[in-house]
């Protein structure tokens, strides 16, 4: 009989791609989704370690799962992803019942690593754990990327274009349990999206941890290499007469793609109505993307561009490699290309150090850009990291406060900047129902549309009129008029 599993998902939204992948390769092996956890014969969890607080979810949830396993001994529960690669061994003390634990470089070695675990359990009997270790790739090997999929959604979907991250912010946990950066060649990208445009998907949000340094590395050994080797490329490009990779969309060698030339290279070749990304690193964020940002149709104008903080002191200790005023400087440009962009950022607070004088910088900054969103953490020290040598020294009392503070700032300006909207009309790419029948979607700016209609929008590029806002939500009604217009 075909194998059940259940799979659920923590974190960021590469994570959700990864169990996407997953979930493909297990379902090209017969194994059937199920969406209940009592149903599964396989349990596992896509784990994320960015904060305690998302890795004591995970150990909470397969503690849980260690009960049912109790009950029905032949259960095979696995941890997967960052927590599986940053906790390892902790992962086997603290929940000894485990069957396997893979790290997020491990994901194409699953369907294997699953059989050995039956083999396993096979000889050794049932009942405790059969304790497979696999986190040790220091690169996820793209090659094998299997070709079977599985998407989540019909409407939009998440394409990744690199994995792993080479920066050294001194707070992150990501660069130890994704490893090295490495992309996807050009090609490969422009027929997953071409395929996906084909299958009636509207839009695509490419996957990166820090998609600016796309192209840097490729599989091959390939890729530009880092800022001052690319610019070499470039004049080495432009004497022998190469095609320079972000001039024109026009295919560059595979050596000179950067992250704007893929951006041009996807609006111009695929028939994709929308392109998002996500996330952007600040230091490898230049004007050339925001010339793309501005000249390709089906790029919308939205950019998370996470800050961390608006001090400099702060900003260097993170070794973020910019100022606030570079920062600024950044989305000046940016606003002169595209002047309606939205922008969300990523804030924490009561970093090691942070006095109230940094905290207030954070919150001038927030009030000199105005984001339209942001996502606001309190610190959480991660073992391994080079801030966690450093004491944690704002109480948990003042990161509370500072949590607070800036999120009713946040929020006020949100508001003020989703009021702006009242009467105006808005492009909507109609998702699905919500759980009250509503119609709801997003605008290319990436807020929440809410709209009366029939089922046939779905899927559709709708012109919407906003008739009122509510919390971060707009009210409107279709415009009629063909959609095509923008
Ligand atoms: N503590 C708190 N927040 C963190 N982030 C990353 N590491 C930590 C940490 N140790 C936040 C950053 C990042 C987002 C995904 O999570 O703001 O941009
Ligand atoms: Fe969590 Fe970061 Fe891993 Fe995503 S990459 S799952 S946010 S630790």
């Amino acid at each position: 009989m075909a194998q059940a599993v259940y799979l659920q998902t923590y974190g960021c939204q590469m994570n959700e791609r990864d169990s996407e992948e997953i979930l493909g390769m297990l379902g090209a092996q017969g194994y059937v989704v199920v969406d209940r956890e009592e149903d599964a014969d396989v349990i596992l969890l896509n784990t994320c370690s960015v904060r305690a607080h998302a890795e004591e979810r995970a150990f909470g949830k397969m503690g849980l799962m260690q009960k049912l396993k109790r009950e029905r001994p032949s259960l095979v529960l696995g941890i997967l992803g960052c927590m599986a690669k940053a906790q390892r061994e902790e992962v086997f003390r603290r929940l000894p019942q485990v069957d396997l634990v893979a790290g997020p470089a491990e994901i194409y070695d699953l369907p294997d690593l699953l059989a050995g675990v039956a083999e396993r359990r096979q000889r050794a009997g049932l009942g405790a754990g059969a304790r497979m270790l696999a986190v040790d790739r220091k690169v996820r090997p793209l090659e094998r990327r299997p070709t079977t999929d599985y998407r989540a959604g019909q409407v939009t979907a998440f394409v990744t274009i690199m994995e792993g991250c080479d920066k050294k912010c001194a707070y992150c946990i990501v660069p130890t349990t994704r490893g090295h950066e490495v992309s996807r060649p050009v090609n490969e990208i422009l027929e997953e999206i071409q395929q996906l445009a084909l299958a009636g998907y509207r839009q695509v949000t490419l996957l990166g941890q820090n998609v600016n340094s796309y192209g840097k590395r490729f599989l091959d050994g390939s890729g530009w290499v880092g800022p001052g080797r690319r610019r070499a490329l470039l004049q080495l490009a432009a004497r022998t007469g190469e095609a320079a990779a972000s001039s024109d969309g026009a295919p560059a060698p595979p050596r000179l793609v950067d992250f704007p030339a893929l951006l041009r290279a996807i609006d111009s070749k695929t028939s994709i109505d929308r392109i998002r990304f996500t996330t952007s690193h600040p230091f490898d964020a230049h004007a050339e993307l925001f010339r793309a940002m501005a000249e390709c149709q089906a790029v919308c104008e939205f950019l998370h561009l996470p800050v961390q903080s608006g001090s400099d002191r702060i900003l260097r200790a993170m070794r973020r490699g910019y100022t606030a005023g570079t920062y600024l400087g950044q989305l000046a440009r940016l606003r002169a290309l595209v002047p309606h962009v939205a922008l969300s950022t990523d804030i924490i607070v009561g970093f090691p150090g942070e006095t109230d004088a940094d905290f207030e910088a954070t919150c001038a900054l927030m009030e000199r850009v105005r984001y339209d969103s942001a996502f606001v953490f309190k610190y959480s020290p991660r073992p391994g990291t080079e801030a966690a040598g450093w004491p944690d020294d704002v109480p948990q009392t003042v990161k509370e406060r500072r949590n607070q503070a800036v999120l009713e700032l946040q929020s006020r300006i949100s508001h003020e900047k989703l009021e702006a909207w009242v009467g105006r009309e808005v492009e909507v790419l109609v998702e699905e129902r919500n759980r009250r029948g509503q119609l709801t979607g997003k605008s290319r700016s990436n807020t929440t549309v809410v709209l009366e209609g029939s089922d046939d929008l779905i899927g559709e590029l709708v012109p919407v009129r906003v008739a009122r806002v509510t919390g971060t939500t707009m009210i409107g009604d279709p415009v009629d008029r063909p959609a095509s217009a923008r």
